[in-house]
């Protein structure tokens, strides 16, 4: 029978760019909604925006622009990454779109009717400044317990206390330093503590195999817990970038009321745009309804989300699937800290998306476990099984049926089967299953076990030694022949992670786009492949120094090779003002005070360097091509060839001066400067060293 499956992805902050973990995320749903594809399924593959909240308000106020720019601005970046790692959603959308609005507030009514919403007056803290309600995030002070300064206002990040804002010392307000104050306000809530709600809960969590057993499990705390659910606020007050709350003015819903309204919103808006019935799909009782989310989001979605749509009528999820967290070489992911890995960076060093797909699902399975990313373990996946096993089997093959038979294959191993395909076939189900329960890692075992055994039979029948002797040539063409069936099926079996690849396989053996159920239909006598040309490189272990931010080392220049800091485009160090007192060492001399506005002349932005390369006939220059945000490239040369080879820079993000004139030189135009630092003396320290932004920088952001 063929499903009808609604799928999604947990809504991203529209506040940052994509980081590793959503990149897992979105693969792992990737992984799963293409294999319901491939075994002829229906999905409907969405996801939007989480547009709405505080933080969101704050960082476009502190923009200069309106929430609404500011979330098409990040709106706007998300494509090339999708794009990037193969990820193919039907739609994004945006949780402050129309759809969104109408949704959410129409759930609100129905709950309301239904007797799930109360009202209460509570008190908050206020910035008597700001005239805002403050989010316990946006307090801080000393904490009640330790005393130690500067607290968030719900727990202390020395001794781990957890409390209410109320209970800080000497509170202060994030926004604008000041004291806050207590006011009260009317605040509406979704009454989860109703019996009917925890009850629904508590079937809906623990029955069909709903949910994994460990946050199955969880629920079960939740609900059963000391005092059980409390119930639930809903609502914020005016300033706030979210959904007015119907007749109650300067009352908006909280963001995690609407976000998840959001899978709806985004579903609906695709229907609208293809013609379809929105109402009609999801009061189809055969509707599957399924959310993959990471761990730290259950709370929501196996609780709040099941009871809002339950009470306002609409249908209730069939399955949340909760992951782990992406750690790298066992730390924690943290921007501040480095150890964050810029999906953008990794594709725009040329690393190839589909080692990640495979690293990913060969580490994924269905529990709410942490995937760590650890580069040595990357390099043995992808080189030894990815590369080693199974692409290794179509050059060994193809090379020949090509050169010797003009591509044209022979289906005579049909007859001397000796189980070998029928064993590949055989296992087709058992594979399928484990795509199915979201055991990625299970599958891809299996499917390398059948790569051992293809690849044993090569070694077997060693074509190489068949090619030698003409009389051979029988064997030697049906040898290749199943050896290229084998890898066909094989690429059945990767399909749903490597997606790409599986397009230029398709492609290479000159076949129709491969189905799960292709697998139990060989390629027919005298079929004729294309040439074969190389599917897939091997990663180059340094590639890493690149993608983590490694410090840029700079080379040692050789004395009688090092450049007088550079004459043409490096900035030179200036000379000692007159009277300014000479600095002992190596530092140079303070230039003449300059007040702010002489700085803000200068105008430096992030640029990213995506080309570098020697120039004919300088011994000082590099050519840099820059990407500073502006939909064109510059060409900058720069009196750094001393201390960097052209391919330690590409894909760096630097500064650069980008509102300087530009200068002819000898070798061309140099449309600005870019950055670096050097001594006074460069006979001491000849060192040259270009500046490198930290990740998440983009280019064109300004500098100041
Ligand atoms: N906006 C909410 C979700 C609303 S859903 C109606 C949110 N956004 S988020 O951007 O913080 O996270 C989006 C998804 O990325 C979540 O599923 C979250 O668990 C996941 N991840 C965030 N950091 C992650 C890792 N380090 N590793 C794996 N997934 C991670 O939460
Ligand atoms: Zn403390």
């Amino acid at each position: 029978m063929t499903r009808k499956l609604f799928v999604t992805t947990a809504l991203p902050y529209a506040n940052a760019p994509f980081h590793l973990g959503h990149i897992m995320e979105y693969i792992q749903a990737d992984i799963w909604v293409r294999h319901q594809r491939m075994s002829g399924h229906e999905v409907n593959f969405v996801c939007a925006d989480d547009a709405h909240g505080a933080p969101i308000m704050i960082a476009a106020e502190k923009a200069g622009i309106t929430p609404q720019e500011f979330v098409g601005q990040i709106a706007a970046g998300r494509q090339q990454y999708l794009d990037g790692f193969h990820v193919k959603f039907d739609n994004w959308h945006s949780t402050d779109g129309a759809e969104n609005h109408a949704l959410s507030q129409d759930i609100y009514r129905k709950l309301k009717a239904a007797g799930f919403i109360t009202s209460k007056t509570i008190e908050q803290f206020y910035d008597p400044v700001k005239n805002m309600f403050l989010p316990d995030r946006y307090i801080k002070g000393e904490c009640p317990k330790c005393g130690a300064k500067d607290q968030y206002g719900d727990s202390c990040e020395v001794c781990s206390a957890v409390y209410a804002p109320t209970e800080v010392k000497n509170p202060y307000s994030v926004l604008t330093g000041a004291t806050p104050v207590m006011k009260s306000s009317e605040h509406f809530f979704f009454k989860l503590s109703d019996e009917k709600c925890v009850e629904f809960l508590r079937g809906w969590a623990l029955q069909d195999n709903r949910l994994q057993s460990e946050v199955a499990n969880k629920c079960k705390e939740w609900l059963e817990g000391e005092g059980g659910l409390g119930d639930w606020d809903i609502s914020r007050d005016a300033p706030y970038f979210g959904i007015e709350i119907p007749d109650q003015p300067g009352k908006y819903f909280y963001v995690w009321l609407d976000a998840p309204v959001g899978y709806l919103a985004s579903l609906k808006n695709y229907f609208n745009k293809t013609g379809r019935d929105f109402d009609a799909f999801m009061a189809d009782p055969s509707t599957e309804q399924i959310h993959f989310i990471g761990k730290d989001i259950t709370y929501f979605h196996t609780l709040f989300w099941p009871a809002m749509l339950k009470f306002s009528g609409y249908k209730i999820p069939d399955h949340v699937y909760a992951h782990g967290f992406v750690t790298v070489s066992g730390e924690k992911m943290s921007k501040s800290r480095g150890t964050g890995i810029s999906p953008l960076r990794y594709l725009d060093i040329g690393m190839n998306p589909e080692w990640l797909r495979y690293y990913f699902a060969a580490k994924l399975n269905a529990k709410v476990e942490d995937l760590d990313m650890n580069p040595d373990d990357f390099v043995a996946r992808v080189n030894s099984d990815l590369i080693g096993k199974y692409i290794n089997i179509a050059s060994r093959a193809a090379g020949f049926i090509t050169k010797r038979f003009d591509g044209v294959i022979t289906t005579k191993w049909a007859t001397n089967d000796d189980a070998f395909i029928q064993n590949l076939r055989a296992v087709s189900g058992d594979i399928q299953a484990l795509y199915e329960a979201r055991e990625y890692g299970k599958a891809l075992r299996a499917v390398m076990e059948q790569a051992d055994l293809v690849n044993a039979y090569v070694d077997a029948n060693k074509p190489w030694e068949l090619a030698k002797q003409a009389e051979n040539n029988d064997k030697l063409q049906e040898v290749c022949s199943r050896l290229l069936e084998a890898f066909r099926i094989l690429t059945v079996f990767l399909k749903p992670v490597l997606p790409h690849l599986a397009t230029q396989v398709e492609a290479q053996l000159n076949i129709a786009p491969l189905q799960w159920d292709s697998v139990q239909t060989a390629m027919p006598d005298q079929h004729r492949i294309n040439p074969y040309v190389h599917l897939m490189q091997r990663v180059d272990p340094l590639i890493f120094d690149q993608l983590f931010d490694a410090p840029v080392e700079a080379s040692k220049p050789t004395p009688e090779k090092t450049v007088a800091s550079s004459t043409e485009i490096h900035p030179l160090p200036s000379p000692p003002p007159e009277g300014a007192g000479e600095v002992s060492g190596a530092i140079e001399s303070l230039a003449p005070e300059i007040k702010i506005d002489d700085f803000a002349k200068v105008d430096l932005r992030i640029a990213k360097i995506v080309n570098c390369e020697h120039v004919d006939g300088s011994d000082k220059l590099l050519r840099l091509t820059l990407d500073v945000g502006e939909g064109k490239t510059r060409n900058v040369f720069s009196g750094i060839k001393s201390a960097y080879q052209p391919e330690q820079l590409i894909g760096k993000f630097t500064v650069m001066v980008a509102n300087l004139a530009p200068r002819k030189m000898k070798f061309g135009m140099s449309e600005g400067m870019v950055l670096a630092a050097s001594a006074a003396d460069e006979k001491t320290n000849p060192g040259l060293y270009i500046l490198e932004a930290w990740p998440g920088a983009e280019p064109g952001m300004r500098v100041r």
